[in-house]
C-alpha cells in the first residue's frame, strides 16, 4: 500500500478522487449537519480508504440508491476513523449520507453572545490542517485535489457562504437554500464556510469584505488598499487565478489570523484596528492564491512550501505599499519570533527543520513559527545569491510548473537545480532544509529605523516613540529580558499607556513581559484579553506568561477553566496542552 501522507488513510494505489457533490443542512439547535456527500472518483472497481472524524454514517449508496458495502474503522490517534467503500466495477461514485459529530474538529457553532451583533447564530469551518475530514468524508490529503459544488441549507434570515463561486440563493418558507461551486481542483484542506448575519461592501471590482452588520463599515476601511494588493501581487506571480478575492471578518473566536480559503479570505475581527496598520495578514492571505492554494505543500511535511514562500511574497507586497524600511520591521520581528520558536523546541528540535517527520505528530502541534520564518530565510537567502531578478523569474517556473498541483520539498529542490544551477550549494540549503536551528549567515534585516530601536536595549524610549509603528513598539518590547524591573514597566505605562494599546500585536507583546515582571494592570488586562479573542497568536503567549509569571499560575488555570467553551476546538486543545506542560 501506498500510503504517502502521513496525516491520512489515503491510499494512492486506491481510486482517487475527482469531485464532490455537497448537501448539507444545518441544524444550530442540534449543533449537528445532516449532510450528503457523493464522491466521484477516477475509476471503480476497488476498495477506497476516505478520512473520517466522527461522522455518524447513516448509508452509503451507488447513485441508483442501491446499497455499497462500507466499513468504518475505529477512531485511531490524530487520524479519526477509516471509512472503506467498496467500489464494484464500473461504479466510480459513491453517495454517503451522514451526521457530523458534536465535537467535529473544524466546526465552531456560536451562541449569538458569542457575535458582535448578539441576534443570531454563527457557525464557521476551519479545515487545515486535517480537520475537513469531520466534516465531509473524503481522502483528506493535498495530494488529491477536486472540484465540487454544494448546497447548504440554512436559517432564511442567515446568510450562507462559501468559500467558492456563488450561484444561487432561493428561500423556501423559513428556510434558505444557498449553492455555491468550485470549479478548480482544491486540496480538501480548504474547503470552507460560514452561516451568519452577514452584509458586505464592495472594496473594488473583484473583492468585497463580509462581516456581521455592525462590523462591516469598519472592515471596509480597514481593508480598502486590497485592490492595489492584488496588482502587486499578480505583478510578483501573474493573472490572480481564482477570479475574485473576498474577505471574511469572523467572530472573535476565529482561531487564526487570517485563512487562505480560496476566494473568501477568513479573517480575525482582531485587525480591525483603524490605522491599517494590520493589513499584511491580507496580503499574506491574498499570496497563498498561488503559494499553497495553487501550488500546495504535498502533506504537512512540506507545510514550510505554503507558509515560507507566503511570507516571503506577503513581504514582497508589503515593500511595494510601505517600503522597504517596514518590510526590515517586519522581518526583525518575525526573526525573533523564529527565535523564540527554536528554543520552545528545545525538547523537540526536529520540528526546526524545514523538511519535517510528522509520523504520529498532529499537525496542530507541530505547528510554530519555524516553517514561516526559517522558510522566508532560506528563500532570501537564495534570492541573495542569484540576485532578485534571477528569483523572480523561478517563482514564475515554480507556479508555472506546479499549477493545481501538490509538491514535495525534493520536488521543489530538483526545480531550483535546474533552474537556479549552483544556488542551492551557495547556501548550503541541506543544512536549511534538513538541518536543526537557525543556520549561522542568515539573511539579517537591516534599517535605520530598527538600528534606532535595538540601540535602545532596555532603556526607556524616547517621547518620539508615541509615533513609533507597533512594528517598532514589537522589536522593543520582545527585546526587554523577563523579567524586566517592575519600575520599567511603570514608567513604560505611565508615558505610553501600554496596557490600552488599541494594536494587539503592540498589546500581546507589552502584556507578556509586564506579566512577567510582576506589572499588576497587564494582568488585569490579560484577564480580561483572554475571555474576548481566540486568536491561538494571542491566546499561547498570554497563557505562556500567566504560567511562568509571579504568582499568576492560578489565574491562568481559572481563565482556562472560565473561557475554554468560547474557543474553538483546536485552540482550547492547543491551551490545554500549554497548562498540561506548564503543570
Ligand atoms: N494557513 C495559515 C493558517 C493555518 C495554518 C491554519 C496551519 C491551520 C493550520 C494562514 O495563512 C496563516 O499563516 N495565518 C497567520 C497570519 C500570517 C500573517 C502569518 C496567522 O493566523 O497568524
Ligand atoms: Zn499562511
Amino acid at each position: 500500500m501506498a500510503r504517502l501522507d502521513p496525516h491520512s488513510q489515503t491510499d494512492l494505489g486506491q481510486p482517487h478522487q475527482k469531485h464532490l457533490s455537497w448537501k448539507a443542512e444545518v441544524d444550530f439547535a442540534g449543533r449537528t449537519l445532516r449532510g450528503t456527500a457523493t464522491l466521484r472518483f477516477d475509476r471503480g472497481g476497488s476498495p477506497v480508504d476516505l478520512d473520517s472524524r466522527g461522522l455518524v454514517i447513516e448509508s452509503v449508496t451507488a447513485v441508483d440508491g442501491g446499497p455499497l458495502r462500507f466499513e468504518l474503522g475505529s477512531p485511531e490517534p490524530i487520524l479519526g476513523e477509516r471509512l472503506r467503500v467498496d467500489l464494484p466495477p464500473g461504479v466510480d461514485t459513491c453517495v454517503i449520507r451522514y451526521r457530523t459529530g458534536a465535537d467535529a474538529s473544524a466546526l465552531q457553532w456560536l451562541e449569538r453572545e458569542q457575535t458582535a451583533g448578539g441576534k443570531a447564530p454563527f457557525l464557521y469551518s476551519q479545515c487545515q490542517a486535517i480537520h475537513a475530514r469531520s466534516v465531509v468524508p473524503l481522502q483528506d490529503t493535498p495530494r488529491l485535489r477536486i472540484t465540487y459544488e454544494a448546497e447548504l441549507t440554512v436559517p432564511a434570515a442567515l446568510r450562507a457562504l462559501m468559500a467558492a463561486a456563488f450561484v444561487d440563493r432561493e428561500v423556501r418558507g423559513d428556510r434558505a437554500v444557498e449553492r455555491y461551486r468550485m470549479d478548480e481542483p482544491i486540496p480538501p484542506y480548504l474547503f470552507a464556510f460560514a452561516v451568519g448575519d452577514l452584509e458586505f461592501r464592495d472594496l473594488g471590482p473583484r473583492s468585497r469584505v463580509w462581516a456581521e452588520p455592525s462590523v462591516v463599515g469598519r472592515a471596509a476601511h480597514e481593508f480598502a488598499s486590497v485592490d492595489r494588493m492584488l496588482t502587486s501581487a499578480e505583478a510578483l506571480f501573474g493573472p490572480y487565478p481564482w477570479g475574485r478575492f473576498d474577505l471574511l471578518v469572523l467572530p472573535p473566536s476565529f482561531p487564526y489570523g487570517g485563512m487562505e480559503n480560496p476566494r473568501l479570505t477568513f479573517l480575525t475581527p482582531t485587525l480591525l484596528t483603524g490605522d491599517r496598520s494590520l493589513v499584511s495578514v491580507v496580503a499574506h492571505e491574498l499570496s497563498h492564491s498561488w503559494t499553497g492554494n495553487l501550488v500546495s505543500n504535498a502533506s504537512a511535511e512540506d507545510f514550510w512550501l505554503n507558509e515560507g514562500f507566503t511570507v516571503f511574497a506577503e513581504r514582497r507586497i508589503l515593500e511595494v505599499l510601505e517600503g522597504p524600511e517596514m518590510v526590515a520591521l517586519h522581518a526583525a520581528v518575525g526573526r525573533q519570533a523564529l527565535d523564540e520558536a527554536v528554543a520552545n523546541f528545545r525538547d523537540r528540535p526536529q520540528l526546526t527543520r524545514l523538511r519535517t517527520r510528522l509520523q504520529g505528530v498532529d499537525p496542530d502541534d507541530a505547528f510554530s513559527q519555524v516553517p514561516y520564518e526559517k522558510g522566508f530565510l532560506f528563500l532570501r537567502a537564495l534570492e541573495d545569491a542569484v540576485g532578485r531578478p534571477a528569483f523572480d523569474g523561478f517563482l514564475r517556473r515554480y507556479m508555472e510548473t506546479f499549477r493545481f498541483q501538490s509538491v514535495t520539498t525534493e520536488e521543489l529542490l530538483d526545480l531550483v537545480r535546474t533552474e537556479l544551477p549552483g544556488a542551492l550549494e551557495a547556501v548550503d540549503a541541506p543544512r536549511w532544509i534538513d538541518g536543526e536551528g537557525v543556520p549561522p549567515g542568515a539573511p539579517v534585516a537591516r534599517s535605520s529605523r530598527l538600528e534606532q530601536v535595538e540601540a535602545l536595549k532596555a532603556q526607556v524610549p524616547p517621547p518620539a516613540a508615541k509615533d513609533w509603528s507597533p512594528w517598532e513598539w514589537q522589536v522593543y518590547l520582545n527585546h526587554l529580558p523577563r523579567p524586566s524591573p517592575a519600575e520599567l514597566m511603570t514608567e513604560l505605562d505611565e508615558r505610553f499607556h501600554l496596557t490600552r494599546a488599541a494594536n494587539p500585536e503592540v498589546l500581546v507583546a507589552w502584556l507578556t513581559v509586564a506579566i512577567r515582571s510582576g506589572h499588576v494592570p497587564a494582568v488585569r488586562r490579560a484577564e480580561e484579553l483572554l475571555g474576548e479573542v481566540g486568536r491561538m497568536k494571542y491566546l499561547k503567549p498570554l497563557y505562556a506568561a500567566l504560567i511562568a509569571g509571579p504568582g499568576t499560575r492560578p489565574l491562568a488555570d481559572a481563565c482556562a477553566r472560565r473561557y475554554r467553551m468560547r474557543y474553538h476546538v483546536i485552540a482550547a486543545a492547543g491551551v490545554d496542552s500549554l497548562l498540561r506542560k506548564g503543570a
